[in-house]
């Protein structure tokens, strides 16, 4: 047997699109790369290779799998063959093992970590209940039961893990980052009289813990060390809790801790995530622009406060779509946003989120400050400093927004910073081509996504109350025709393609299957987000209708409102009025 840290080596070492490219020559299409499918015939490209997730995926065929896949289907070779052959090519050597002493050597796998951290969550959640120290403590914060409950929250008793369940021998607690091993060969409990906070990732597991010490003292908080499990620069803490409240509002906010995140979740706001005792990387930013539209950063008012927001702002620049906002949040000194929302409440702390300092004017601003700006030399050092942020940007609108400004500031002329800031150009984008994506756009385009990945939900679209402006809808009224005109059982992905192959909505379906495969549903997110959907586009045009009508009577005075129209007003705003969660 090959060990399994061997296997995820290599898939590390191994590029998928420079492998692939090798056999099947690929273009780059969006994020990813896409080529006709070797493993079946056709002539447009629904072949696709994500360079972020080392995967392959067609949607024509099906046809799906990582380097390794990709070597047994395509060279038909077994998979100690297809591993042997990467190995080499990568210039690793594959270890000849005995079996499972060897194995052992290399540690637990994955999927045995994931047991025992479930298990040890598990234990500390019912040591809680029995710690009325632990207990007080919570209390004392302001934790309600629920919310505790919903973090999963528990307690590391001062015995740790020993009278668990858990054989403390056990080499999986070891490599799980629960024990550690000591000079003199003894095993004892990293997380000991602690309160346990889970990190869990999307697909439910716990993968890691922050441990807070009761009341004063060093340190803090201690985290999980990095395991098979667990990459801090990956990983957020709440984003599994807070995946509801993300679709709702389309930003999400980004805080230092994780009482921060829990504090905000128990005062009604619940689409905010942490970073784990690291900087904001640009994965970070990623794995989050994928599911919001708006980011929002929010930190302490301190010194410490700005220069975490500017290590985010750096590591967002790459990550920026067009489309996308990322905003920033000081908070008023010697507040965390935990005190801020208990002393405040949840309205203020939502106003300031809104009120956001844009990434332009917070990268403007700080540059600012590091030069003295009625000089000349000042003013190039600004431009100086400017040139390795603007050379990150992808989005040439915002790169043009931040050129003039700097133009302005700097009295170089807008050729002049370009020139010196060595600004390849990105071709200005052609305003009639490009218009900015209205929301009802973002909404048309996350159903044609999901009609692709589960065709059966075109059959339950109220295609009459789409919005007519929209090109998406054209598109998307093409596929429900198709879905209706195939009847039962519903027809897969390919042959939607095939019918609309061609057709003005090829390009849009090839970018939907694009954006697909590179973050598709989870099977069970399908039909919250089809409803949620539905659900929000009917708010927003709701709104538009109330926004509209408010106007009108604001102009002509109530009377200047049919009778028809005043019941509808007083309809809508009744309507508006229910809470949101009970549409
Ligand atoms: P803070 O020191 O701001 O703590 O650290 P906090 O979140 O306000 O915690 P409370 O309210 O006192 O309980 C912010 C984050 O930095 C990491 C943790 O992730 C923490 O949530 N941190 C802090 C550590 O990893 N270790 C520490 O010793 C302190
Ligand atoms: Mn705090």
């Amino acid at each position: 047997m090959i060990p399994e840290s061997f296997i995820q080596d290599l898939l590390h070492r191994v590029d998928i699109v420079d492998l692939i490219d090798a056999h099947v020559p690929l273009k780059k299409a969006g994020a990813n790369y896409a080529a006709c499918c070797p493993f079946h015939n056709e002539k447009s490209p629904s072949f696709t290779v994500s360079p972020q997730k080392q995967f392959y995926h067609c949607f024509g065929c099906g046809a799906h799998g990582t380097a390794i896949g990709f070597m047994m289907e395509y060279s038909g070779m077994g998979f100690i063959d297809a591993v042997k052959d990467l190995a080499s090519r990568a210039g690793m050597q594959v270890p000849e093992q005995e079996g499972r002493r060897r194995e052992q050597q290399d540690g637990p796998r994955v999927v045995d970590l994931v047991e025992v951290m479930a298990f040890a969550a598990q234990y500390y959640r019912e040591q809680l209940k029995t710690s009325p120290k632990a207990i007080d403590y919570l209390k004392q914060r302001g934790l309600t039961g629920e919310v505790a409950a919903r973090f999963g929250i528990g307690y590391a008793p001062p015995t740790g893990l020993r009278d668990g369940k858990l054989d403390y021998n056990d080499p999986r607690l070891v490599a799980a980052g629960l024990l550690k091993v000591g000079d003199d060969g003894r095993r004892y409990d990293y997380f000991r009289d602690r309160i346990m906070i889970p990190i869990i990732n999307p697909k439910g597991e716990v993968i890691a813990f922050g441990g807070r010490i009761i009341g004063p003292g060093e340190p803090k908080y201690l985290n999980s060390p990095e395991t098979p499990l667990f990459e801090k620069g990956r990983e957020l803490f709440g984003l599994p809790q807070a995946r509801a409240a993300l679709r709702e509002t389309d930003t999400a906010i980004v805080v230092e801790g994780y009482m921060d995140v829990i504090a905000l979740a128990q005062h009604g706001v619940g689409n905010t995530v942490a970073t784990l005792g690291t900087a904001t990387t640009t994965t970070h930013v990623q794995k989050l622009l994928r599911q919001v539209d708006r980011i929002v950063f929010c930190f302490d008012g301190d010194n410490a406060g700005r220069k975490a927001a500017w290590r985010a702002l750096e590591n967002s620049l790459e990550a920026l779509p067009e489309q996308k906002t990322i905003g920033f949040v000081f908070l008023p000194e010697a507040h965390d946003p935990d005190s801020y929302v208990r002393e405040f409440g949840k309205d203020a702390f939502n106003r300031m989120v809104a009120q956001a300092t844009p990434l332009s004017d917070f990268l403007l601003r700080e540059l600012g400050r590091q030069c003295d700006l009625t000089s000349a030399e000042g003013k190039a050092k600004l431009v100086a400093d400017a040139k390795p942020l603007l050379q990150k940007l992808q989005t040439p609108l915002l790169r043009l927004q931040l050129v003039k400004r700097l133009a302005e500031i700097s009295g170089f002329s807008q050729p002049e910073v370009e020139r010196l800031c060595e600004l390849r150009t990105i071709a200005p984008p052609a305003p009639a081509r490009a218009p900015r994506q209205s929301p009802a756009a973002t909404f048309m385009r996350k159903l044609i996504r999901l009609i692709l990945q589960k065709p059966e939900l075109a059959l339950r679209l109220p295609v009459d109350a789409l919005p007519d402006e929209v090109p998406e809808t054209r598109t998307l009224r093409r596929l429900v025709a198709v879905v209706r005109e195939a009847g039962e059982p519903a027809p897969g992905y390919a042959l939607l393609l095939e019918r609309l192959r061609g057709s003005e909505d090829d390009q849009m379906l090839k970018k939907a299957a694009s954006d697909l495969m590179h973050e598709p549903f989870a099977e069970d997110e399908i039909e919250p987000e089809f409803a949620g959907t539905l659900a929000k586009f009917a708010r927003d045009a709701q709104a538009d209708e109330i926004d509209a009508l408010k106007a009108k009577a604001a102009a002509l005075g109530v009377a200047g409102l049919s009778a028809e129209e005043k019941a509808r007003y007083v309809a809508l705003l009744t309507a508006r009025g229910k809470p949101e969660n009970a549409s």
